[in-house]
């Protein structure tokens, strides 16, 4: 294989936009010269996440992660950086043939593979049984329910006859008796047999496209065992981070801006029969914070639909609040009859369907409706509490009008006066909110080292300037940060080649992440472009005089209290070392 040079890499990351391709998987917003978004990296109430498409990085403001475009798609697609590389040359149509790549895999665990191998098998070896004879009532009861045969290509139905097929194929296929148990394909009691049989078989995957589980469906009359078995949860199949058809929507959500979220993955499917892509389905369990961190790095606007029964209001309640307060954008649609779309799929077909989803609640209206039903207006205790349940939902309104609007609606409902109602709404403290100010805070008593922030504003400096950069090197050469001094000599090193410094270039094949994620938080510091003489120097004459000295203290004192023999050489190594180093100042 042939190595990528510098070069290579720089001209692959020049060949696209950052905004291009973050822009591929987030909803970004302009923001002055910039972008932003809901960081995907952690639980992001505001968008926090910033993209430059002039310095060409990303950085969260919040939780520090941050980089290039090889590092943005690392991070997100949880992949390997050479796959990152590859990944943006395609975008950018650059042709890496002669440099054989393909020889890195994903890094898969390696004790996973044969989990994913089997449920690839049992995938192709489901939807061959659909076929069969053995299938052949299956298939009729998938017709019965307008299913295609596109449609079952689409999302690969298959059937499982009654046998334990999977475990024979698997034991042809050398595959150990304890994986197949623990892929939870296989059941083990006196023997082993297949988990599922005698059902039709919908595969579930992984947010990157894999089988990682299947959820079975009884189809006949006789059948009255539940109606649905899934996988067990198992090292590859999470089933709070499991979204039915979530990594098929992205195109379409991302042309519609926003996504469904619905019930069950039947729903999906009757909306994919009406033509409507960007659904998912949270598959009939509560949502949970891995779902709503997988929707957010799909879309910042959610369509809740959940069967219109009572138990999918009370899930949709929930779910309102959840993803509210994870800051998303939420719609309601009530379906009505207590139906599922699927059904009114069936009852109304396309068009009727298509009719009800235009129909959409914001969640102060759809709150206020539904937690009117448990109220009994001859009781006033009931009164009360409803009050307050929707004087704390009405707090969360940022428009003036929006609040007037809906302290009058609330007052008809609930018979208290609009002026106590506003008193009340007035009275509730907004909660509390990681913003950028307690960022700002929290960084600053980090700071508080006089030596530490010496050295993280000199390396800012020396980021922007060759000049900075070269003064440095002769006269302190030495800072007492262990990772700011390996920074400061990639600095040095690359300004032997280039005299100015191009952030997004640098930080390319950097052998450390977490050194990636500082340079770009030293890079966004806000300090002042222009800097004079007097301050670099004032900086270097603290490093200099300073470092090395505490440097050694540190050791020393690691010396005494370190037993091992072998470690008590290292540091005493390094102790002579700092003291051979000459004193430049
Ligand atoms: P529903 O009972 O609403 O199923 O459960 P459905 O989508 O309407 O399916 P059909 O139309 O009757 O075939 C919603 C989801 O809850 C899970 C499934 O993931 C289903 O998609 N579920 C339901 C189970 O896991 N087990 C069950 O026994 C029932
Ligand atoms: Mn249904």
């Amino acid at each position: 294989m042939v190595r990528l040079s510098q070069d290579k890499l720089n001209e692959i990351r020049q060949s696209v936009d950052i905004v291009d391709v973050i822009g591929q998987y987030l909803p970004l917003e302009k923001k002055g010269r910039n972008y932003i978004a809901l960081c995907p990296f952690h639980d992001d109430k505001h968008p926090s996440m910033s993209v430059s498409p002039d310095k060409q990085i990303f950085m969260c403001f919040v939780c520090h992660t941050g980089g290039n475009v090889f590092t943005f798609l690392q991070e997100y697609l949880k992949i390997s950086y050479i796959e990152a590389v590859k990944k943006v040359a395609e975008m950018g149509r650059i042709d890496l043939s002669e440099y054989h790549l393909d020889i890195e895999k994903r890094p898969v665990k390696q004790e996973y593979v044969a989990f994913y191998q089997m449920h690839k098998e049992a995938q192709k070896i489901y939807s061959y049984y659909l076929n069969t004879k053995l299938g052949l009532e299956a298939k009729a009861y998938l017709n019965k329910r307008h299913f295609t045969d596109d449609l079952i290509k689409e999302f690969q139905i298959g059937y499982a006859p009654i046998d334990s097929i999977l475990y024979q194929a698997f034991s042809k296929l050398q595959f150990q008796e304890i994986d197949m148990v623990k892929s939870g394909l296989v059941v083990e009691s006196k023997q082993h047999f297949d988990r599922f049989q005698d059902r039709i078989m919908f595969p579930l995957y992984n947010q990157q496209g894999e089988v990682v589980g299947f959820s079975g469906r009884i189809y006949k009359p006789t059948q009255h065992d539940s109606k649905y078995i899934n996988s067990p949860e198992s090292d590859i199949f999470v089933k709070g981070e499991t979204l039915y058809h979530y990594h098929q929507c992205r195109e379409a959500v991302k042309k519609a801006g926003f996504v469904y979220l619905l019930e069950g993955f039947m729903d999906v499917i009757a909306m994919y029969k009406a033509g409507i892509e960007n659904t998912v389905a949270i598959m009939g369990t509560a949502l949970t914070k891995g779902h709503i961190q997988a929707l957010k790095r799909l879309t910042s606007t959610i369509c809740l639909c959940l069967d219109g029964d009572h138990a999918g209001q009370t899930a949709m309640s929930k779910a309102t609040r959840q993803l509210e307060e994870a800051g998303l954008l939420v719609k309601i649609i009530i379906l009505p009859n207590g139906k599922d779309p699927d059904e009114i799929y069936e009852s109304d077909g396309k068009d009727g369907l298509l009719e009800i989803l235009k129909k959409t609640l914001k969640p102060i209206e759809f709150q206020m409706d539904f937690e009117y039903q448990f109220v009994d207006t001859q009781n006033y205790d009931d009164r009360k509490n409803y009050l307050e349940k929707m004087c704390f939902e009405i707090s969360k309104l940022q428009d003036d009008v929006d609040r007037d609007y809906y302290i009058h609606i609330l007052s008809q409902k609930s018979g208290f006066s609009y002026e106590i109602i506003q008193q009340r709404v007035a009275g509730i403290k907004p909660q509390k909110e990681e913003n950028f100010l307690h960022y700002e805070i929290k960084k600053t008593i980090q700071m508080v080292d006089k030596y530490n922030k010496a050295e993280h504003d000199l390396l800012f400096y020396m980021l922007n300037s060759k000049e900075v950069a070269l003064k440095y090197e002769a006269k302190a050469g030495f800072m007492y940060n262990d990772q700011y001094r390996v920074i400061a000599s990639y600095i040095i090193d690359y300004y032997r080649k280039h005299n100015q410094l191009v952030l997004a270039d640098f930080i390319n094949g950097m052998p450390k992440e977490e050194f990636i994620q500082t340079i770009i938080e030293i890079s966004t510091s806000q300090l002042p472009m222009s800097y004079d003489e007097k301050a670099i120097d004032d900086y270097i004459q603290t490093i200099a005089s300073n470092a090395k000295k505490m440097k050694k203290e540190q050791l020393l004192e690691q010396f005494n209290y370190i037993l091992d023999p072998t470690q008590k050489a290292e540091i005493l190594k390094e102790i002579v070392n700092l003291s051979n180093t000459k004193e430049s100042i």
